[in-house]
């Protein structure tokens, strides 16, 4: 059913998103972003070790019992199944990666860890960043330490538990958010809620990805809630993942591209 959804959704996306390149897009901020961040090819100097750990995680087949937040109940899984089906693309990964540098973040939240391949991206920016990400299955948190670990990163601070849980205290713990990955629970009420939770930590640079606009209804409906809140001023709808930015001298205005 959500397979359907997500498929005629996109085919009216595209149809909307078409000629958003080149047209349309006066701010030069957006059209660097468009340019710098969202079609940049060019790889970082990181990429190749990240994507080698990646493909290790895709090759191994030891079982992992996990927490179902949808269900509430424990279940096993593969980390190969998790790394094929869970994790930002390279392509997607590599973006945020140029977002969050061309943003110059400095203190980056991921909602939703799993094997830590897009946090390290995220780490990878620069070292004297800090990368705060959450993650409630204890042993796929274990695993993503290990990539850390392996790729010789020191700035990234995981937080084992529900976000629901834990999200107040990493807050408290926090003064301000200029990066922030949502992409833990796929519930409306979830992500409309974590979106509400971090806005006092956010400033006019802050940048707020969304992940999944079009995964469900109610997804797409947290989606444009966000972008009709009153903090925020421009979008960037790239159908899979959403850009959000709060800076009020951008223009007021929501663009869609394909990617
Ligand atoms: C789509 S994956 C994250 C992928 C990751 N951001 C990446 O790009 O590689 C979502 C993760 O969020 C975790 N998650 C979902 N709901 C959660 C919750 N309420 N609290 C903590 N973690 C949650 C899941 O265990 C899963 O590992």
């Amino acid at each position: 059913m959500k397979l359907f959804y997500t498929f005629f959704q996109y085919i009216k996306f595209v149809f909307s998103a078409r000629n958003t390149r080149g047209n349309g897009v006066h701010s030069p901020f957006v059209y660097d972003f468009f340019e710098k961040v969202i079609y940049e090819k060019n790889p970082y100097y990181c990429f190749h070790e990240i994507e080698k750990l990646r493909n290790m995680l895709k090759n191994n087949n030891k079982m992992l019992s996990i927490n179902d937040f949808g269900t509430g109940e424990q279940r096993a899984a593969k980390i190969s199944k998790i790394a094929r089906r869970s994790l930002k693309s390279p392509r997607y990964a590599q973006m945020l990666f140029r977002a969050a540098l061309f943003c110059k973040s400095e203190n980056l939240w991921e909602l939703g860890t799993s094997l830590g391949i897009t946090t390290a991206y995220l780490a990878k920016t620069d070292s004297k960043n800090r990368v705060t990400s959450m993650e409630g299955s204890a042993e796929i948190a274990k695993i993503a330490a290990n990539i850390f670990k392996s790729l010789n990163i020191n700035n990234i601070n995981i937080i084992v538990g529900n976000i629901d849980q834990t999200i107040d205290a990493a807050l408290y713990a926090t003064d301000k958010i200029d990066f922030a990955f949502i992409d833990a629970n796929h519930r409306y009420s979830a992500v409309i809620q974590y979106f509400n939770k971090i806005i006092p930590k956010l400033h006019e640079n802050s940048v707020v990805v969304i992940d999944d606009l079009y995964w469900s209804k109610p997804m797409t409906k947290a989606w444009n809630e966000i972008k009709n809140h009153s903090t925020v001023v421009s979008t960037i709808d790239l159908f899979q993942t959403g850009f959000v930015f709060f800076n009020k001298k951008l223009p007021k205005k929501h663009y869609k591209a394909v990617k």
